[in-house]
């Protein structure tokens, strides 16, 4: 009997995985993929942002999103935001975005 064996080896490293960039004060940093929310990743690149309940409730860490597109994984957040305002302690960057923090 004739067989062939085919080849369907895969590389796991095949697999990309998306890694958002995030831009803020002239760095770029890239949104890994342990982090929880965009604001553990502004405190793991070393960048202030001001914040008291890190649950949507206070709005203290509300920043402009400049361009790209977040999400809120666990829902809206009930803190106020105003137009182009996110709240970085409880969304993710879904693609690469710019973000402006107030002083
Ligand atoms: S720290 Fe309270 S809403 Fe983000």
């Amino acid at each position: 009997m004739n067989m062939k064996v085919k080849n369907t080896s895969q590389n796991m490293k095949d697999i990309i995985k998306l890694q958002p960039k995030i831009t803020v004060q002239g760095k770029v940093v890239p949104f890994e993929n342990n982090e929880q929310t965009l604001l553990d990743c502004l405190e793991s690149a070393n960048i202030e942002v001001h914040y008291h309940c890190r649950d949507g409730f206070c709005g203290a860490c509300r920043v402009t999103l400049v361009t790209g597109e977040i999400n809120y994984p666990l829902g809206e957040p009930l803190a106020f935001v105003g137009e182009n305002e996110i709240l970085p302690c409880c969304c993710v960057p879904v693609t690469d975005i710019s973000i402006a923090i107030d002083e």
